[in-house]
């Protein structure tokens, strides 16, 4: 992006941005619940190696199967339907010498441009829950699975019931309203299908962050942190503080009513 084009980069612009978009421009490396601990255990459980075959679902910026390459060597196709997501991805793969192993394409989970059997592993990543039509996903990742082949999800659920109010601001911070019936056993219910069975999870209780440390956190982010960010001017990166911190608190407040649920579901 030129001097001209972060010029035009005001709060209504990165305001009127879809969540996704916003995380892709910013460039930011958006991690599965769990981040890093979580694609660990995938990598140990879910057995994924030099020989894997991934498809990392709605994929945003491609974090996880870059995780998973530089632990293990495995190739990855990515999907999102973001363009700005897929872009970032493939800037991010090249970026590593890895385009050649780690590929991604614009495109909807609900129909995937791939052939039956085709994948040993797949990444999913708090993705089942934005797509809006989840059942047809599924049904589509069982069908590009291979028999064995592994679903290594990781999802939040509640393990509180949220008051309106916390569904109400979240949606309006990121334009995307959860269901407060997702529980621990909507997810249980919602991946077992007959051809799916389950044979690990791990389950954790998260809590919010106090107010000023999730402040300081992310004006470091966006000052220092981020790469992206942190070369811009002052009042560029100003607009994205306030339109990140706009998304993180509401997301903060409902963290006390969640948990995370790692799930490997394998295909039978
Ligand atoms: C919270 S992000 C998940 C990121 C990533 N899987 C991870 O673990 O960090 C949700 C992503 O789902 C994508 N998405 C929503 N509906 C989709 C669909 N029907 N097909 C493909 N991607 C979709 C959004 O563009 C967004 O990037």
């Amino acid at each position: 992006m030129n001097e001209q084009a972060h010029k035009a980069i005001t709060p209504e612009f990165l305001r009127s941005m879809s969540y996704p978009d916003f995380v892709a421009l910013m460039k930011q490396d958006n991690t599965p619940p769990g981040s890093a601990y979580t694609v660990d255990y995938w990598i140990e459980h879910a057995g994924i190696s030099n020989n894997s075959v991934l498809l990392d679902l709605a994929c945003s910026t491609g974090y996880s199967s870059r995780y998973c390459f530089s632990k293990t060597s495995s190739s990855a196709e990515g999907i999102d339907i973001s363009e700005i997501a897929i872009s970032t991805a493939r800037e991010k793969a090249a970026a590593m010498g890895a385009q050649d192993k780690l590929r991604y394409q614009v495109s909807d989970a609900c129909s995937l441009p791939f052939s039956d059997d085709t994948f040993t592993h797949i990444l999913g990543g708090c993705n089942f829950a934005f797509i809006q039509e989840r059942s047809k996903a599924l049904a589509e990742v069982a069908r590009v699975l291979r028999p064995q082949g592994v679903i290594c999800t990781s999802n939040f659920y509640y393990r509180k019931q949220p008051g309106q109010e916390i569904i109400n601001s979240v949606y309006n911070a990121i334009g995307f309203r959860p269901d407060p019936d997702w529980t621990l056993k909507y997810w249980h219910d919602f991946f077992a299908r007959e051809d799916l069975e389950l044979y690990h999870e791990k389950n954790h209780e998260l809590s919010s962050q106090p107010q000023e440390e999730l402040k300081e956190n992310l004006l470091r982010y966006v000052s220092a942190e981020n790469e992206f960010t942190r070369e811009l001017d002052e009042t560029t990166q100003n607009a994205f503080y306030e339109r990140y911190l706009a998304i993180r608190e509401p997301l903060n407040d409902q963290r006390d009513y969640q948990g995370v649920t790692i799930q490997l579901w394998r295909k039978k």
